[in-house]
């Protein structure tokens, strides 16, 4: 076991068998601290505060265990103005808040158009807005990216097919994943994560769930453990167990090492130390909730939600050697989006500059593409031409984390080198290794480039 949290700390891989050993084996606290330490070496010890304002608990969405579940009559509904909106915003930023999360049920009366000028208002103020407003087309998300929002959350829910259309009636798995795609496509940083104790749910789906944030590449993954609440067909289940919802979380930081990870508040809401307990095992950011108190006790997703209060919290944080951060806190915990351009759009043109580059291959990229695609060597899935934080690597095996980049000539200018070399750190800094080859070895020693990969890949295993 130890082995293997050592392997995840420094390769930040692992396959489906052994994130299924470290779900099951009889002590987490080992991971918990490896999954510590790789937070402190990648992200800091800086804590990310984003403003919560949960604008409409009206959805159209049926979800078993949710109580905004649109079947659930007990409830009494609510949709706050765009002035209540935009107001309530600016107060958080005011208050130092440099995120606001706009969080909502599925809630139609909120067109794209209407939510982006309520997103433009607030972005006059010098501050990153999130947007977690459930399933919408392309078009929609992209009205809300020129508008201004910066990242999405979309949890996946659970990788496990039969258990999402199980718990999600009407609802469609893969466009779930389409929206995903969407969102990482537009440039949004894009957020998932899964709820762990569903009813049904094994240990191999989690390790599945775990191995799908890592292949979409999320920025964010909050993971939480289902809260059962008495208004859902879910009544009289089992809560989902703190300690195994630490553990995916902590695996998730151990594979992810720069990506933002909450200490949700499901995991307070279950034991009062639960958001300490998940800061100390891979988590780096915290969700006030800001929304007034009388339309938040409405906002219930699951009863006896827990709260944030600030002062408690930084002396906590302190208490632990943590401090809250005074920035916009994306990936990597830098202070601007990772775009080659820093516009708004500028991730959406970094794909487009990556689906100009699958156009436009050299013959020893089309030869190379040609011997991996479809997962024809050693099982393994590569991706050409694609977006690694700021740059657009040649190809990768994102699930070993292995990137392979073939140079020509041009590559040997001082410029060029010291280009590399910084891209080169970076990746290293993101856990990726890179093999680089020459056009000439694709030409003339084809066998050699692949043995050499094999060798990566079993290493990587
Ligand atoms: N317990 C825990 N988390 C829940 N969510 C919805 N209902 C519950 C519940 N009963 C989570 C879902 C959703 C997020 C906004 O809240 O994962 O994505
Ligand atoms: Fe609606 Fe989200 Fe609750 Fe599902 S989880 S019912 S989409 S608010």
């Amino acid at each position: 076991m130890i082995d293997l949290i050592n392997k995840a700390k420094t390769e930040h891989s692992l396959n489906k068998d052994e994130l299924i050993e470290l779900l099951s084996c009889q002590d987490g606290e080992q991971i918990f601290k490896a999954a510590d330490e790789v937070r402190q070496k990648y992200v800091g010890a800086e804590v990310h505060l984003r403003a919560l304002i949960e604008f409409s608990n009206i959805c159209r969405c049926n979800c078993a265990y949710c109580g905004l579940r649109c079947k659930n009559r007990d409830i009494e509904r609510y949709r706050m103005s765009a002035e209540q909106i935009v107001e309530t915003a600016l107060k958080a930023a005011d208050f130092g808040y440099k995120t606001i999360v706009l969080q909502s049920g599925e809630d139609v009366f909120f067109t794209a158009d209407y939510l982006a000028e309520i997103i433009r208002e607030i972005k006059k103020n010098d501050v990153a807005v999130t947007l977690s407003i459930g399933e919408r087309s392309f078009e929609e998300y992209k009205i809300l990216k020129d508008a201004g929002a910066d990242r999405f959350l979309l949890r996946i829910e659970t990788t496990d097919r039969k258990l999402y259309e199980k718990y999600h009636p009407g609802a469609d798995f893969e466009n779930r994943i389409r929206c995903l795609e969407d969102l990482k496509q537009l440039g949004f940083e894009t957020g998932t994560g899964c709820l762990v104790g569903l009813p049904g749910q094994t240990i191999e789906s989690l390790a599945d769930d775990i191995l799908f944030f890592k292949e979409l590449d999320a920025d964010m993954v909050g993971i939480g453990p289902l809260i059962v609440h008495p208004h859902t067909p879910l009544n009289g289940q089992q809560n989902g167990s703190l300690d195994l919802a630490l553990r995916v979380m902590a695996l998730t930081r151990l594979l992810m090492p720069d990506i933002n990870i909450p200490a949700t508040t499901a995991m307070e809401t279950l034991n009062p130390a639960g958001r300490i307990l998940a800061l100390q095992s891979g988590a780096n950011v915290v969700m006030p909730n800001l929304t007034d108190d009388d339309a938040r006790a409405k906002y219930e997703i699951y009863p006896n939600k827990a709260g944030v209060n600030y002062t408690e919290l930084s002396e906590k944080l302190r208490s632990i050697g943590r401090t809250i951060s005074h920035k916009k806190g994306y990936r990597g915990n830098t202070d601007c989006p990772l775009t080659l351009n820093p516009s708004p759009a500028g991730r959406g043109k970094h794909t487009n500059t990556a689906r100009y580059l699958r156009k436009n291959m050299t013959p020893q990229e089309l030869k190379f593409w040609n011997l991996v695609r479809n997962s024809q060597f050693e099982n393994t899935k590569f991706k050409r031409q694609y977006p690694i934080g700021k740059y657009i690597v040649d190809f990768v095996a994102i699930q070993k984390m292995l990137v392979i980049e073939l140079d020509g000539g041009g590559h040997n200018t001082p410029e060029q080198q010291k280009y590399d070399e910084e891209r080169t750190k970076y990746l290293k800094s993101r856990g990726f290794k890179i093999l680089r080859f020459w056009n000439n070895d694709i030409d003339n020693n084809i066998d050699g480039v692949f043995e050499t990969i094999s060798i990566a890949l079993r290493e990587r295993d």
